[in-house]
């Protein structure tokens, strides 16, 4: 297995490499590739960590090289909010980075599983869609928004609130990443009864969570070790659905549903990325109305990013 970071020395570039360092099956390849001039510096650090995997460190000219061959990649490369910012003001900036990198997937392993971590998650994963169209290697089943962060912070909230074993815990998220796209389904946690005002607090709260951190880094950043442990978990799922594990994961995907044309589902991965778009099932009053109230928003950052590569 060949697993790309493209971002590695960034914050959460750092976390998800030593994590897919420590945890990936021995005998696979790890490629840290960023423009920042201590990324040879961050897979030197790794490498001393005796793991059976082969880490190498891959600088600005040298994308081809940290590309070819792999079987995933995963892009968490770009600028992360400050306090008062949206995901959607990261826009102007990390939509050229994904596009040229995704540019560069295309030219040297178009066929690899590409998960998109790099916000707006809502928006770069069209503009990765477009640009593997137009480069003529787009296949939909390979191409994944990284948006198990917020089902491990439903699941650790839930958890907090009703003093269970968070192992125990699963709460499904639908929709996208970013404010009220991201929408928890509280109603489907299995054993677990949430009064009217515990749900409208815990879905502000997990749809909120994001912002949390970065008010609590106070300029210094967003969410990188929560991240990082999320993509490092939504990545070994896809390396067991490769390996012929039955696994299911929710992420954000090309779906056929009239919800939007991406959407978080409960996915069943597979040897080639997605095997089946499953349903996410029933939704009580409260997430169906969050549901047709966020439907637009999300279906514009959708569409800012197709044209955003279609002009
Ligand atoms: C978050 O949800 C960074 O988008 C990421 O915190």
């Amino acid at each position: 297995m060949k697993v790309a970071v493209l971002g590695a020395a960034g914050g959460i570039g750092q976390a998800l490499s030593l994590l897919l360092n420590t945890q990936l099956p021995s005998g696979s390849e790890l490629s840290l590739y960023d423009v920042a001039p201590v990324v040879p510096g961050v897979a030197v650090d790794l490498s001393h960590i005796p793991t059976g995997v082969a880490v190498k460190g891959f600088g600005k000219d040298d994308l081809a090289d940290a590309l070819t061959g792999c079987d995933i990649v995963l892009i968490p490369a770009g600028v992360p909010r400050k306090p008062g910012m949206d995901r959607s003001d990261l826009f102007n900036i990390n939509a050229g980075i994904v596009k040229s990198l995704v540019e560069a997937i295309a030219d040297n392993c178009p066929e690899a599983c590409v998960g998109i971590i790099t916000n707006p998650v809502n928006t770069t994963v069209a503009i990765a869609a477009e640009t593997l169209k137009a480069k003529g290697v787009y296949n939909k089943n390979k191409l994944f928004g990284v948006t198990t962060l917020d089902v491990i912070r439903a699941e650790t909230f839930v958890a907090e609130l009703k003093g269970l074993n968070v192992e125990s815990v699963h709460v499904p998220v639908i929709g996208g990443h970013s404010g009220t796209t991201i929408l928890p389904l509280l109603s489907q946690v299995d054993g677990v009864e949430f009064s009217d005002e515990e749900v409208a607090s815990l879905t502000t709260r997990i749809q909120n969570a994001g912002t949390e951190v970065v008010e609590a880094k106070a300029g210094g950043g967003s969410a990188t070790l929560s991240m990082g442990q999320a993509a490092a978990r939504f990545c070994l799922s896809l390396v067991d659905a490769m390996k012929g594990q039955n696994v299911v994961e929710y992420t954000y995907v090309e779906t056929n549903s009239d919800d939007a044309e991406f959407f978080s589902h409960p996915v069943r991965l597979g040897p080639n990325g997605v095997e089946e778009i499953l349903s996410y099932g029933d939704l009580s009053d409260f997430e169906q109305k969050a549901k047709e109230d966020m439907l637009e928003g999300l279906r514009g950052d959708i569409k800012l990013g197709q044209d955003f590569v279609n002009g």
